[in-house]
């Protein structure tokens, strides 16, 4: 099936996106041990800079160990990674579910990549029958995810751990799926 937004998801449930001079990209959604070192080292270097590697892959692994929570990777198709986006349940406020952890690897960035990572998490939510979504920014990309459907939103009492760390965060929320 080809969504509006130009990814592919199959009937086997694997994902695709489309990026600007790279074509067709598989996008695994990878749980545990089998997330790349790579990715790992992306993290490490935006948001856990005061933690070491093994740290970073505890971490990693506890917040994507299994069930329906994973980190979806659009790799090259030598397997290097290009793109990263996790979605997880384990921080979810109110219902919604949490995207977290989108990067893309600066070489790759314009491409329409991040949006279309972004996309294929809220297509997995959608599949797990998940009415809305959640996530926390830094306020410089409230206009990215506005311009994909998110809206600022109070962070909801209780905050995630994302919404009580310094430097400020944005809450922004999603709706999925119509009410009935
Ligand atoms: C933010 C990030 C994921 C964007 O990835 P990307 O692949 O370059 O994004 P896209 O190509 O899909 O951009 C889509 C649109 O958003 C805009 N955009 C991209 N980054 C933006 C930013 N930092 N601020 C505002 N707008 C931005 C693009 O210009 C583009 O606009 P257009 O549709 O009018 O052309 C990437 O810059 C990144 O990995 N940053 C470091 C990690 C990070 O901050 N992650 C977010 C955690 S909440």
């Amino acid at each position: 099936m080809m969504t509006a937004d130009g990814r592919f998801v199959d009937t086997a449930g694997d994902r695709m996106v489309f990026a600007k001079g790279l074509g067709w990209l598989r996008v695994k959604p990878l749980q545990g041990a089998s997330i790349q070192a790579l990715v790992l080292e992306w993290y490490r270097k935006t948001w856990y800079a005061d933690r070491t590697r093994e740290e970073v892959l505890r971490e990693v692994s506890d917040r994507w160990k299994g069930g329906p929570d994973a980190l979806f990777v659009a790799e090259l198709p030598n397997g290097t990674p290009v793109a990263a986006v996790g979605v997880d349940h384990t921080h979810a406020k109110g219902g919604a579910a949490v995207i977290s952890h989108l990067y893309v690897d600066p070489k790759y960035r314009g491409r329409s990549l991040g949006s279309s990572m972004v996309g294929c998490a809220e297509d997995h939510l959608r599949l797990l029958h998940r009415p809305d979504v959640l996530l926390y920014c830094d306020p410089g990309l409230v206009d990215f995810y506005r311009k994909l459907g998110y809206t600022e939103h109070p962070t909801p009492s209780g905050g995630g751990e994302d919404a009580s760390e310094d430097p400020p965060v944005t809450t922004m929320i999603k709706t999925l799926l119509a009410a009935r």
